[in-house]
């Protein structure tokens, strides 16, 4: 499981050359990656289509980091046991994705029963449930289930494509997670033009994950790259 008092460095492989998919993996594993993002998205909820859960079930084979699988899909409710299935530790839906958001955290929770840990060959006995915001939405949107959650992504990007530029203005609400998580266990995740200048920052307002895809992937020292993330 993951520790609260930690940093841990997700490479997003949306970044990745997808024609050594497998390759890049292992490299970015061995240049010091704490966990794998994976972005899924699917052409409704975000302007770009990527991969789905058959692509995780064949990439779980070659890697014993935890998978972090951002949905950016519309009703991601329908697809939780697939994704479980193909052997996600992170599961993480955006806020307004769904109109039964409550529902999909507890098909997460469901599901880690349904598919043994063994069976999918995931990293984490138990998935965590996430919930992400977008850009413009504020974090008192999710107070009624901000208990129910094990993790909070806050886009620093809109979604849909990586190397975009951080949204300045997203230190705000970082900053405000971060003292609202404080005394919980909930995890707090950052997504979307995090690299070396805006991590510090970043770790000081609390924050536990860092996703970072192209600063990783087109460094040409990814060990070195990964590394400076951890301020
Ligand atoms: C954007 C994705 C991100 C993206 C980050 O929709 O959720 O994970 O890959 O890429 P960078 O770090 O390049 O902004
Ligand atoms: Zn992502």
């Amino acid at each position: 499981m993951l520790d609260k008092s930690r940093v841990y460095i997700a490479p997003s492989i949306l970044s990745a050359d997808f024609s050594c998919l497998g390759e890049e993996i292992r490299d970015v594993e061995r240049c010091g990656a704490d966990l794998i993002h994976i972005d899924v998205m699917d052409g409704h909820f975000v302007p770009n289509i990527t991969i789905g859960p058959s692509v995780i079930k064949s990439i779980r084979k070659i890697s014993r980091l935890p998978f972090d699988v951002h949905l950016m899909i519309k009703e991601p409710e329908k697809y939780i046991d697939e994704f479980v299935d193909a052997g996600s530790d992170i599961i993480t839906v955006h806020e307004e994705s769904t109109i039964h958001l409550h529902r999909a955290l507890q098909k997460i929770r469901e599901a880690s029963k349904i598919f043994p840990q063994e069976r999918t060959h995931r990293v984490f006995n138990n998935v965590l449930c996430g919930i992400s915001l977008n850009p413009h939405r504020p974090l008192c949107s999710i107070k009624e289930i901000i208990n129910d959650i094990d993790l909070l992504l806050i886009m620093t990007v809109n979604p849909g494509f990586g190397g975009q530029e951080f949204i300045e203005r997203m230190f705000r609400k970082v900053q405000e997670a971060g003292i609202q998580l404080k005394r919980k266990n909930t995890l707090l995740e950052v997504d979307g033009g995090v690299n070396d200048k805006n991590a510090k920052k970043l770790i000081k307002s609390g924050v536990n994950i860092l996703v970072a895809g192209s600063f990783i992937f087109s460094s040409k020292n990814r060990r070195n790259a990964i590394n400076s993330l951890r301020g």
